[in-house]
């Protein structure tokens, strides 16, 4: 018997960082990637087989110390012992790279044990055990990118209260982009933390941004929201979390015809995301990042209230 538990990756439009400070964020699932968990029976020690970890669950690394006791808490939850399991790990979300990688590793992981034992998993459960593993990776997460990724929802997220979901009627295309460069979300927390006093104007910014595009998202006006996009990476940037690469490949992005760009996610590396309102606009800022460096990109149709 398999258990197979899936997630895909999320996309932060605006109010990376300045959410976990209380204000909104706004940010939809990322279906072009995916994580795909699936849990075997394997007489023994519990095993895991990953791209980043082969081998006992018991043994292993540091990095996937949230993982381990996720599966433990989990296990525990659905009464089981902590044995006689193989847990294979299958993706396509970039690790380390602003798209929420880490919280749908967590929710496949979830999903597939739950699937394997043949018990009903409800959002509340999965998302308790899931913030658990995310304190863990991530130091003071706001639960942004577990939420979105389990909502499966185009959404305003604001710490500690009931999330929104936005009624978009942005037609147009999102082009992610990959630098290819590896971001460390927790320690571009903490360098936020760090410097509070200096960055709290900052995050104000950011937050007001985020309070202007929710009606330019509910009217549809793309034009409004990539100047938004410009200013929000302005805005990260002075608060320490973009680096070159991200400047430089936003800055393509605008030359070749994006209505605004910006980083997404922890920053420090990782992904940028653009803006166009048409498909030939958004292949020529694509092949552009991709001339420029970056290591992939992946054009995300914009619907109409595509989310339901
Ligand atoms: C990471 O995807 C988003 C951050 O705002 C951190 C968080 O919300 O926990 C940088």
């Amino acid at each position: 018997m398999l258990g197979i538990g899936k997630a895909p990756g999320k996309i932060i439009l605006m109010g990376e960082h300045a959410v976990v400070y209380g204000k909104k964020a706004i940010a939809m699932p990322f279906f072009s990637v995916q994580i795909r968990s699936t849990t075997s029976y394997e007489k023994g020690p519990i095993t895991i087989s990953s791209a980043c970890y082969d081998g006992e669950l018991e043994t292993s690394e540091v990095a996937i110390f949230g993982i381990k006791t996720l599966i433990e808490k989990t296990l525990e939850y659905l009464d089981q012992p902590i044995q006689n399991l193989h847990i294979k790990i299958e993706s396509t979300i970039p690790p380390q790279r602003g798209l929420g990688s880490s919280a749908a590793v967590s929710i496949s992981v979830v999903r597939s044990l739950f699937d394997y034992f043949d018990e009903e998993l409800s959002h509340d459960t999965l998302t308790e055990l899931v913030f658990h593993a995310e304190n863990i990776h991530h130091h003071n997460p706001s639960g942004l990118d577990a939420t979105t990724i389990i909502e499966e929802n185009f959404l305003i997220f604001e710490k500690g209260k009931k999330v929104k979901k936005v009624t978009s009627k942005l037609k147009g295309y999102l082009i992610v982009s990959d630098t290819g460069e590896i971001g460390n979300t927790k320690e571009s927390v903490a360098n936020v933390q760090k410097n509070l006093k200096k960055n709290k104007h900052l995050i104000d910014v950011l937050g007001a941004l985020s309070e202007k595009a929710i009606p330019m998202i509910e009217e549809g006006d793309n034009q409004g929201l990539g100047d938004l996009m410009n200013q929000a990476h302005s805005a990260l940037n002075s608060l320490g979390v973009s680096n070159q690469s991200l400047n430089a490949l936003t800055e393509v992005a605008r030359l070749h015809g994006a209505l605004g760009a910006k980083l997404t996610g922890g920053g420090n590396g990782g992904c940028l995301v653009a803006l166009s309102n048409t498909l030939v606009e958004a292949k020529i800022i694509a092949d552009a990042l991709l001339n420029n460096g970056a290591q992939h990109s992946w054009i995300y149709h914009l619907k109409e209230d595509e989310y339901e």
